[in-house]
């Protein structure tokens, strides 16, 4: 009901802005439910080309890599053959690498600029969004190794360019399933000496699905690491306490509370690698921090870093009133 009526007012809006005649065009940071877009895709697997034609039923989140939507493919011309996994009527998870939210796409881009010296990759590359996607299909297939089945990791089928909000876009497995659900915790010191594989009466250890998950992330972290996505791997960090939604669970699974789980967050947003090896360094060689401290320079890192840290928590904090629950 509540999404209805803010389409209405959005569409009224819309309207308004054109009946005005202006010759900018519409700024657009994302898309309202309803909207119909029309995409040239590249299939993943393969050298097929198709125009789709798709409706967005549902805006899911964002959060600094890009927008998530549910959408629904209304047509596909396939120039050659069909391209692998999309059907016109399916439904499907589009990811378009442009944040939702200016001040986190700036907070993002200023991130990667500082570690990378370049412009945010994976939304202004079609050649690294089309990368990302291969890794996915490899980590898939280790996943098969590993667990032994593939669909512990959410599975794309195709890159795109999106020219009115200006970035790259993909189209996944559409995942029907949910987050953890909160559980109350009664055995707090049972479940930390069963992490650290202590033994531990198995009536007290309470739910399955807590530790099924809180395992199934352990292993996702190593197998990413053993394939060389280390500063990848913190996606799946459960002490991150921001990567539990990267993981889901199938709704075909709900009667089984250790199975269903599917990773399916393949695309980080931030660069923390440059200013984690500063802040260890500070920790571990404080001698580096007097150093730093004594020159102005070096202060005005600190403060740089500083500032950087509070504004993430602060956007961190903005992007969950805004209905993102990613990491
Ligand atoms: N393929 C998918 N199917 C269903 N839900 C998805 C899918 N991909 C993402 N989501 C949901 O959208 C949320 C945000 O997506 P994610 O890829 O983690 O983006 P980010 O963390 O960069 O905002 C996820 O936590 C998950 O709940
Ligand atoms: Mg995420």
């Amino acid at each position: 009901m509540k999404t209805e009526i803010n389409r209405t007012i959005y569409q009224k809006l819309e309207d308004r802005f054109y009946e005005a005649g202006i010759y900018r065009p519409l700024q657009v940071d994302r898309y309202n439910e309803g909207t119909e877009r029309i995409y040239d895709i590249k299939a993943i697997t393969g050298k097929d080309q198709a125009r789709i034609h798709l409706r967005i039923e549902k805006f899911v989140g964002g959060g600094f890599a890009g927008q998530v939507y549910r959408v629904k493919v209304l047509k596909i011309n396939s120039q050659g053959g069909p391209i692998d996994g999309i059907e016109s009527g399916g439904s499907y998870a589009m990811k378009i690498l442009i944040p939702p939210v200016r001040s986190s796409r700036l907070f993002r881009n200023v991130l990667y600029g500082i570690g990378f010296q370049g412009p945010f990759q994976l939304q202004t590359n079609p050649a690294a969004a089309r990368s990302g996607a291969l890794w996915q299909k490899f980590i898939r297939r280790g996943a098969k190794l590993r667990f032994g089945d593939e669909k512990t990791v959410v599975d794309i089928y195709a890159t795109f360019v999106d020219p009115q909000l200006g970035s790259c876009g993909e189209l996944s497995e559409w995942v029907d399933g949910r987050t953890w659900r909160l559980e109350v915790d009664d055995n707090l010191d049972a479940l930390k000496r069963w992490r650290k594989g202590k033994p531990v009466k198995a009536d007290r250890l309470g739910s399955i699905e807590y530790r099924t998950k809180y395992r199934f992330m352990r292993d996702f972290v190593e197998l990413l690491h053993d394939m060389g996505g280390h500063e990848f791997a913190r996606q799946y960090e459960w002490a991150t306490c921001k990567s539990q939604p990267n993981c889901l669970k199938r709704t075909e699974a709900e009667n089984d509370p250790a199975g269903g789980l599917v990773a399916v967050d393949f695309r980080a947003g931030l660069v923390l690698l440059p200013f984690l090896i500063a802040g260890v360094l500070q920790i571990v060689r404080p001698s580096y921090f007097q150093v730093m401290l004594e020159s102005e320079a070096g202060q005005a890192l600190i403060i740089a870093q500083l500032v950087l840290m509070a504004i993430g928590l602060r956007l961190l904090e903005l992007n969950h009133r805004l209905g993102s629950i990613g990491n």
